[in-house]
């Protein structure tokens, strides 16, 4: 974690780029209110009930618990323990503790049994425009699940075991999601856009037996050979792993001829001859609520990508009451997420919340500008699409393409429309509401996390609640969000400082795997008895909340959080670099960018052919997401005269330039060397 000072200087950046008036106010439409239903009659319902969430967490929570999901046994004790005060004694939160559940049986086998197995589950578009989709029942993805969840059985998978999962964004990825949950062992998915080396950290970091994964997808015109890249990270596994392996890999075909894959005897299997021999029946493992459902790798300021635990009850439940409420899903509407699997926002609003309230759902395996910027509509009329929820950087995207790519298409369907991601500038919030959904759809801008499990803030999509472009707005049910200044002091609004959770909710993650101690660390020791979210934002006179931006050194590419010391260390690891300092630049599409100022050993001088290396590196080591768009040659880094890089005065030079004037600057007398900022600014570009 960066210093307080740090965290300032950073937080006051976001807020320079957000409006601090109130600005415009605009109602949920009219026409969105007239054309489906509603769960909730208006904006002082919603209110309502965020009050009763806060003062009887327990009634609220029990009733929904009981409501949305099915148990197999009752908790028996409280509703809710938790201690956020490291001072008190270890951090954690238990939700229904001692309740017996399990999440697959929750998603799918109470559907069937309840007649509903011929619903479509989900609509899979592929890459391809023509002839590449399918239509998967609730009652085909049990079926697939149950075979496969015996086929993991048989090969001597348990309960918390974890199994790593390298899928691109097709149905086998909740299926094999879903497998895992029935058993009561744990998944680990790894986005299909991450490198080998990243697949292997998170493998042996998991301890992970069990691979699944596919021979190869299309991303626009381009094969990635999946298998190949995990056949690679298996090779670093075994060479790293003190003799850890991975002793099985399940393969589905997804493109045949076109990606010839070499298969392993004894470790490696094919998907349909194993799930087509497999037992199609698999009883459900009852969990206790407690128990872990799934890790998930995020990067964070410091070190390696943590691995996040979610548990079962408290998550699916926190799922499926966001997916419900933040869109206002109704029966019968098809719900669209744009996002991969392999990201939490996938995790939470393609799998758990849309299966667990039974919603029709399109996964989506392509590129959203493939073949062209028109593609996302196309995809809402074929499927007659009723929310879509995407991400600032894609809209910021599809708008520059131009209105006509929307215009073309009718996009009737549409009701609401959702982003998340990072904070959404208000141009792109006016012309997603504007052009893309005609001003028919509310837009329902959702700040949360991929600790936080679901929806955190969201302007709630209900009549009367009026909108504000690039506002998250108003807490969810049970949030009691709280904004700290520098000295820990819970301020009053108006007011800007650091967001912070004051109580426990359903859907925040437990723990660290195999390392609580970072948890309570990086979440709970810098403001004693808060959650610490590492997000700056800001509280309007009407209590809107907007979000600034991270304040620790996570940049924030395209919605995508890459940690500053992942792709410091991987530039370090090239032969030629002695030092490198990575902070985010301001970037028109992705949000952010990643600016890396690199320090050569004596002896090597800079060149194009270098550069080009180092961003290899990178690519190579964490996934194309995470390559720097910028290197800077940096003779030397500005550091304070105890070692420390003074990060505030390189990310004024990655935004400024050489336009960087010395108040943006400001004091660097305490420098050890003041001459090496100019010396970077003259460098600036070149
Ligand atoms: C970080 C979490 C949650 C799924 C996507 C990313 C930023 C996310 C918003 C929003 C402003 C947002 C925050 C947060 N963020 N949504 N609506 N407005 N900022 O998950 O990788 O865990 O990243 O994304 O900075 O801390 P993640």
């Amino acid at each position: 974690m960066s210093s307080t000072e740090d965290m300032i200087s950073a937080m006051h950046d976001g807020l320079a780029e957000v409006k601090t008036e109130t600005g415009p106010k605009i109602p949920v439409p009219e026409t969105y209110l007239k054309a489906t239903k509603h769960h909730l009659k208006d904006v002082q319902e919603y209110l309502d009930w965020y009050k009763k969430s806060l003062e009887s967490p327990n009634d609220f929570w029990s009733e929904k618990a009981k409501e949305m999901l099915s148990w197999h046994q009752l908790w028996t004790g409280k509703t809710l323990e938790y201690n956020f005060d490291v001072r008190k004694g270890k951090v954690y939160s238990e939700w229904f503790k001692g309740g017996k559940l399990n999440a697959c049986y929750n998603a799918l086998d109470r559907h069937v049994e309840n007649g509903h197995g011929s619903q479509v589950a989900y609509y899979c578009e592929g890459n391809d425009l023509v002839d590449d989709h399918r239509t998967v029942t609730y009652a085909q993805m049990l079926d697939q699940v149950k075979r496969l969840a015996s086929a993991l059985k048989k090969r001597g998978v348990r309960k918390g075991d974890v199994v790593a999962i390298y899928l691109p964004n097709i149905p086998e990825l909740p299926i094999s999601m879903l497998a895992c949950a029935r058993i009561g062992a744990i998944h680990n998915v790894v986005f299909g856009g991450f490198s080998a080396e990243a697949l292997a950290g998170r493998i042996l970091d998991a301890q992970c037996r069990v691979l699944i994964t596919c021979d190869g997808v299309m991303r626009g015109n381009k094969v990635i050979e999946l298998k190949a890249l995990a056949d690679a990270a298996e090779e670093l596994v075994y060479e790293r792993g003190d003799g850890h392996l991975v002793d099985r890999q399940i393969v589905f075909k997804r493109l045949g001829d076109k990606c010839p894959v070499g298969m392993k005897p004894k470790r490696d299997e094919w998907w349909h001859e194993t799930l087509a021999k497999a037992e199609p029946e698999c009883p459900v493992e009852w969990m206790d609520a407690e128990d872990p459902l799934f890790v998930l790798y995020t990067s964070g300021s410091t070190g390696k990508p943590k691995g996040l635990v979610h548990t079962t009850a408290g998550y699916i439940l926190y799922a499926a009451i966001t997916h419900k409420y933040a869109f206002n899903y109704q029966e019968n509407d098809v719900f669209f997420c744009t996002a991969d699997c392999g990201w939490i926002t996938g995790h939470s609003y393609v799998v758990y919340g849309p299966l667990l309230n039974r919603a029709t759902s399109v996964i989506f395996e392509g590129v959203p500008t493939h073949p062209d910027s028109s593609r996302l509509w196309q995809i809402c009329d074929k499927y007659k699409v009723n929310q879509m929820y995407t991400a600032p950087t894609l809209i910021r995207s599809l708008m520059r393409a131009g209105d006509k790519y929307v215009t073309k298409i009718p996009r009737n369907s549409l009701r609401v429309l959702g982003t998340v991601g990072e904070p959404i500038n208000p141009e792109a919030w006016n012309w997603f509401f504007n052009v893309g959904g005609d001003k028919c759809c509310p837009v329902v801008d959702t700040w949360w996390q991929t600790e936080t499990g679901g929806h955190m803030i969201i302007p709630p999509p209900v009549r009367g609640f009026q909108m504000k472009p690039g506002a998250a707005s108003l807490p969810f049910f049970g949030i009691e969000p709280v904004v700290l200044n520098e000295k820990g002091e819970e301020l009053s609004k108006p007011c800007e400082g650091f967001l912070c959770i004051k109580r426990s909710w359903p859907g925040i993650h437990r723990t660290v795997l195999n390392d609580h101690a970072r948890m309570e660390q990086v979440y709970f020791s810098t403001f004693k008895g808060y959650y610490m979210s590492g997000d700056g934002c800001r509280v309007d006179e009407d209590g809107y909340y907007w979000l600034t931006g991270r304040v620790d050194d996570v940049i924030n590419v395209s919605g995508h959080r890459i940690g500053t010391a992942e792709v410091e260390s991987s530039l370090v690891s090239h032969p030629y670099v002695a030092e490198a300092a990575v902070v985010p630049m301001p970037h028109d599409i992705k949000g952010q960018g990643i600016y890396a100022y690199v320090t050569l050993r004596d002896g090597f001088e800079p060149s194009e052919e270098l550069r080009k290396e180092l961003r290899q590196t990178v690519r190579v080591e964490i996934g194309a997401i995470a390559t720097p768009d910028v290197i800077h040659w940096a003779p030397a880094l500005p550091k304070t005269r105890s070692g420390k890089i003074m990060r505030r005065i390189l990310r004024k030079i990655a935004e400024k330039g050489t336009h960087v004037s010395s108040e943006e600057l400001g004091d660097i007398t305490t420098l050890a060397e003041p001459q090496v900022v100019a010396q970077l600014i003259e460098l600036y570009g070149k």
